[in-house]
């Protein structure tokens, strides 16, 4: 054992006062006085807060939030507060957004605002005549979950449809039973969850099983956002960067590994939204990556046609698993703050929105890439990055960003030659 190391095991850690806390992170890691006031210092999230959040809290994370600007969304103007660690993404949306604004801008549906919570039922030598005792409860089920959340049923939702699956797996044959709950203005998982627990000894006992799992689903394909865009040929520049646009498209859908890529550009924008107005940004990736893997080959989440006229026309189709009550949506100052910027009224509309900055995201990295490249645009803003790490402040950052960009060398050691000759001069 090496006695050097401090050790992790910290009994009662959850309990200390957040001060402590810091002092104890403190000792183990080394941190100086100056890094403790750092931890200390909260921003726009008060330490209360945050210690009913999470357990064992001791600073917060802030990353810039940014508005994305330009967005005409169904006819009417939205300015989009997007959280993003990643310069270039909020310049992405508005950019695309500008080159379809005179065209109309986005269009926008969604299929409905449901979730799926799962049991998992093993152990049943006939899984068919399980399945169907199960559907047989239907009325019974409903009435059941609907008496979990009289208030969410009072609202509108509540148990919509039951679907039970037999599934072959390495462990044999299992029964899944899916709730099918409309959770309207929530995200929905505390709904769910609290069916399928409830509902689980239940479908137990009907089948002389055992449940397992009761979990809801984060492929909340009942869920699904959808945005569709022209932009006119002339304010794209011309057949030629559509053309190049489509064959981006064509290549991603065609190639996992270029996939992964398109898509993570699509959830730059749409992970952005979601952090800004503290929803689950997981659930909503989860989902994402899930449904693009759908046909049993992971491909894009977009859609890229040339229209009648020659216009180049997108479309957006994702699960968006989003709400505007419970959890940090309510709590953190921020996200409310982001919603009330939005101006949205639902989960819906917020849901809708997020896929029209996707499939921005999406149209301003096809561009890049398949004409100057995606490190011109980068570059110009990572230099900023690099010329505050190299030391610069004030009116430094700038200067130096500005002699990083012309010199076409954008390098920590670069930055820090050129920083001590800005000074000197
Ligand atoms: C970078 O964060 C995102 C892109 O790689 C997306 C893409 O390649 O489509 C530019």
């Amino acid at each position: 054992m090496n006695t050097l190391t401090p050790s992790s095991r910290i009994g009662g850690f959850h309990k200390l006062a957040v001060a402590q806390r810091i002092e104890r992170v403190a000792q183990f890691a080394g941190l100086s006085a100056e890094d403790q006031a750092q931890l200390a210092q909260t921003g726009n999230l008060p330490a209360e807060t945050a210690d009913h959040m999470i357990e064992n809290f001791v600073g917060t994370m802030n990353i810039p939030m940014g508005v994305a600007t330009n967005l005409r969304i169904d006819g009417r103007d939205r300015l989009v507060p997007m959280a993003t660690e990643e310069s270039s993404v909020v310049a992405a949306v508005c950019n695309a957004a500008r080159q379809s604004y005179d065209a109309g801008g986005f269009v926008t549906s969604m299929s409905g605002t449901q979730m799926i919570a799962q049991i998992q039922l093993t152990g049943v030598s006939d899984p068919q005549h399980a399945r169907v005792r199960i559907l047989e409860r239907l009325d019974d089920i409903r009435a059941m979950c609907d008496a979990c959340d009289p208030v969410l049923v009072k609202l509108g939702g509540g148990f919509r449809d039951l679907e039970v699956r037999v599934l072959d797996t390495r462990g044999g044959a299992m029964v899944i039973t899916h709730l099918i709950v409309d959770t309207r203005d929530a995200m929905g998982a505390n709904a769910v969850n609290t069916m399928a627990e409830k509902l689980a000894p239940h479908i137990a006992q009907w089948t002389s099983g055992t449940t397992n799992l009761r979990i809801l689903s984060n492929l909340a394909d009942r869920r699904l956002a959808r945005a569709r865009c022209v932009w006119p040929l002339d304010a794209i520049g011309g057949a030629a960067v559509r053309d190049a646009m489509l064959s981006a498209y064509h290549f991603a859908d065609a190639d996992p590994y270029r996939a992964a890529t398109h898509n993570k550009g699509i959830m730059n924008g749409v992970s952005a939204v979601v952090l800004a107005t503290g929803n689950d940004t997981r659930a909503v990736e989860a989902g994402a990556h899930a449904y693009a893997a759908r046909g049993g080959r992971y491909a894009s989440l977009t859609a890229w046609e040339t229209t009648a006229r020659g216009d180049l026309a997108g479309t957006i189709e994702l699960p968006m698993a989003v709400g505007l009550v419970g959890g940090a949506t309510k709590v953190h100052p921020t996200a409310r703050l982001g919603l009330k910027i939005l101006g949205v009224s639902s989960a819906e509309e917020l849901a809708r929105i997020i896929a029209a900055v996707g499939l921005a995201q999406n149209f301003s990295a096809l561009k890049a890439l398949a004409t100057t490249g995606i490190q011109k645009g980068h570059m110009a803003l990572h230099a900023q990055n690099i010329a505050m790490m190299a030391g610069a402040v004030g009116g430094e950052i700038d200067r130096l960003t500005q002699v990083l960009v012309a010199k076409g060398l954008v390098r920590m050691d670069v930055a820090e030659a050129e920083l001590a000759l800005l000074r000197q001069a």
